[in-house]
C-alpha cells in the first residue's frame, strides 16, 4: 500500500476536483438525500462560488450530480453563497445568498430562491428578501424552517449590524415567497463577535438550540487575530417578540482542528442530522495541504445525528455507516503496549476504557491521543503539514472517559468521545501504517475495517 495515495476520503463528501466549503441545501426529497456544497473549480478559498450537487440513497455512498446553481444572474453574479433547502408541495425550495460586487468593490446581498420538481434541474426565481436597515451588506446564509404550531415559515440570516456587531436577522412568511422582517434575533447586550455566519436553529420539543459560525477578534500571544468557530447554546425562542434568549453558556459544537459552517436538516425518519465543512483556517494552512497537488481540497464531516438527552446535546455518526463494516477485530489490552498494522485507512476504531488509567494511542504516525486519567483530560496532537510540528488540543472530559470512537476515512477523521458528548474533527495526512497503544490499565479495542478498495481513485 502506498501511504501517500491514502489521502482522498471515500465516504465523506469530497469534490472530485476543485474547492469545497460550506454544506448547503441538505434535504431528503422523495427518499433521496441531497447535499450541495460551496464549490470553486479552482483550488483556492475565495471566488465566485457555485452550488455543486451530490445525492445519496443511504448517506454513505454519494453520487456527483454536477452543478445546480452557477453565479450567472445579476443578483448572484459574484457567487451563489450558502443557504438551505426545504421540501414543500412536492418541490425542493433552495434559499441562498446572491453575492454581488459593485464597481467600487462594495458588496450587495440578495436572498434568493430556486426550486426543483425533479431534484435534478433548478429554476431560479431571483431575490425574495432584500437587505433591511440596520445591517451592513455582510448579510447572508438564509436558513428556513417550518413552524407547525404557528403554520408559518421562519427564515434566519447571518448578519453584521451597522455597529459592526454579529447578529441574526429573523423573517417570517406564510407562502415562502413573501417575507416579513421581524427584527434582530439575538440580544444585543451579548457578544456575538463581528459577524455571525450560517445561523441555524434546531429544537427538541420546547428546547431550542441556536448554532452560529461566529467570527470575532481575539488576542493570542499579544497579537490580535480572527477566530472563527461554530458554537451552540440552548435557549428560549420567543416567537411573539422574535427573540432567542440563551439560557446556557456558549459551547463549541466540535472541538477539533478543522470544522466550520455546520448545517442541520430533518430527514424522513424525523432525525435531526447535520454535516459541516471539515476545513477552514488561514490561507497558507489550507493551501499547503497535500490534497491541493491532487487538484482538490476539503471535505464535509460524516453525517451526524443530534440527540438531545437529559439537557445534553449528543452528536452521533449516522447509523448507516455501520453498513460499511467488514472485517471486525477485537482485542483486550491490559497494561501493555501493542503495535498493529493497518492495511486499510477506511475504518472505525473504538476504545472502551474498563479502568480509568492513562493511555497513549498513536494513530498512523500523525495523530496522537494521550489520556490523563487523573486530570480527565485528553490531549490530542495532530501533525500539521504546514509547520511540520504537532498542533495540540486539550479536551477536558469533565467525567470519566468511557469510549473513544475514531472514524478514519483516509485524511478525514471524525472522533467521538463518550458516545458523542464531545466531537473532534481532524484533517490528518497519515505517515505510517500502524497504530500503537500503550495502556496502563484495561482497554477493549474494536476495529472495523470498511469494505471496498482503499484507494479512492
Ligand atoms: C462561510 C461562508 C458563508 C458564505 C460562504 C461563501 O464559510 O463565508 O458565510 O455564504 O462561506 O462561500
Amino acid at each position: 500500500m502506498d501511504i501517500k495515495k491514502q489521502i482522498k476520503p471515500k465516504y465523506h463528501i469530497t469534490p472530485k476536483y476543485g474547492f469545497l466549503n460550506d454544506p448547503n441545501g441538505l434535504v431528503q426529497f422523495k427518499g433521496v438525500y441531497h447535499a450541495f456544497y460551496q464549490y470553486l473549480e479552482k483550488v483556492t478559498p475565495q471566488g465566485k462560488k457555485s452550488w455543486a450537487h451530490y445525492t445519496s440513497k443511504d448517506l454513505v455512498h454519494w453520487q456527483d450530480e454536477g452543478i445546480a446553481l452557477r453565479p450567472d444572474r445579476w443578483f448572484d453574479k459574484d457567487g451563489c453563497y450558502s443557504g438551505n433547502a426545504i421540501v414543500f408541495n412536492e418541490k425542493i425550495y433552495l434559499f441562498y445568498t446572491g453575492n454581488v460586487r459593485d464597481e467600487d468593490g462594495g458588496r450587495e446581498t440578495y436572498q434568493c430562491l430556486a426550486t426543483s420538481e425533479d431534484g435534478k434541474t433548478f429554476v431560479k426565481h431571483g431575490p425574495i428578501v432584500y437587505l433591511p436597515e440596520g445591517y451592513t451588506s455582510h448579510f447572508r446564509d438564509p436558513k428556513v424552517w417550518r413552524d407547525e404550531e404557528e403554520s408559518l415559515w421562519y427564515m434566519i440570516i447571518g448578519a453584521q449590524t451597522s455597529e459592526k456587531k454579529g447578529n441574526v436577522a429573523l423573517f417570517y412568511s406564510e407562502d415562502l415567497l413573501h417575507w416579513n422582517y421581524k427584527g434582530k434575533l439575538l440580544p444585543e447586550t451579548m457578544n456575538w463577535g463581528y459577524m455571525c455566519e450560517c445561523p441555524d436553529i434546531i429544537h427538541f420539543d420546547d428546547n431550542y438550540i441556536l448554532i452560529v459560525s461566529k467570527q470575532e477578534k481575539i488576542i493570542e500571544n499579544g497579537i490580535e487575530k480572527d477566530s472563527c468557530n461554530a458554537v451552540w447554546m440552548s435557549g428560549e425562542f420567543l416567537k411573539e417578540d422574535g427573540k432567542f434568549i440563551p439560557n446556557s453558556d456558549e459551547c463549541k459544537l466540535d472541538e477539533g482542528f478543522d470544522f466550520y459552517a455546520p448545517q442541520s436538516f430533518i430527514d424522513e425518519k424525523n432525525r435531526t442530522l447535520y454535516m459541516a465543512w471539515m476545513g477552514g483556517g488561514e490561507y497558507d494552512y489550507q493551501m499547503s495541504q497535500p490534497a491541493v497537488k491532487d487538484g482538490w481540497l476539503h471535505s464535509f464531516t460524516y453525517p451526524r445525528e443530534f440527540v438531545y438527552k437529559d439537557n445534553l446535546l449528543y452528536q452521533k455518526p449516522v447509523k448507516e455507516l455501520e453498513t460499511l463494516r467488514d472485517t471486525e477485530i477485537n482485542k483486550n489490552i491490559e497494561a501493555e503496549k501493542i503495535d498493529f498494522k493497518l492495511d486499510n485507512f477506511c475504518n472505525e476504531i473504538k476504545l472502551t476504557l474498563q479502568e480509568q488509567k492513562d493511555f497513549r494511542f498513536i494513530v498512523l504516525g500523525s495523530l496522537e491521543l494521550e489520556y490523563d486519567s487523573y486530570e480527565k483530560i485528553l490531549n490530542i496532537k495532530r501533525l500539521n503539514w504546514l509547520t511540520n510540528r504537532f498542533d495540540e488540543k486539550n479536551i477536558s472530559i469533565e467525567e470519566d472517559l468511557k469510549t473513544v470512537n475514531l472514524f478514519i476515512d483516509n485524511s478525514s477523521v471524525d472522533l467521538f468521545l463518550n458516545e458523542g458528548k464531545k466531537v473532534i474533527s481532524i484533517r490528518s495526512y497519515f505517515k505510517e501504517d500502524n497504530i500503537q497503544i500503550d495502556a496502563k490499565g484495561k482497554l477493549q479495542l474494536s476495529l472495523y475495517l470498511y469494505k471496498g478498495e482503499n484507494s479512492n481513485e
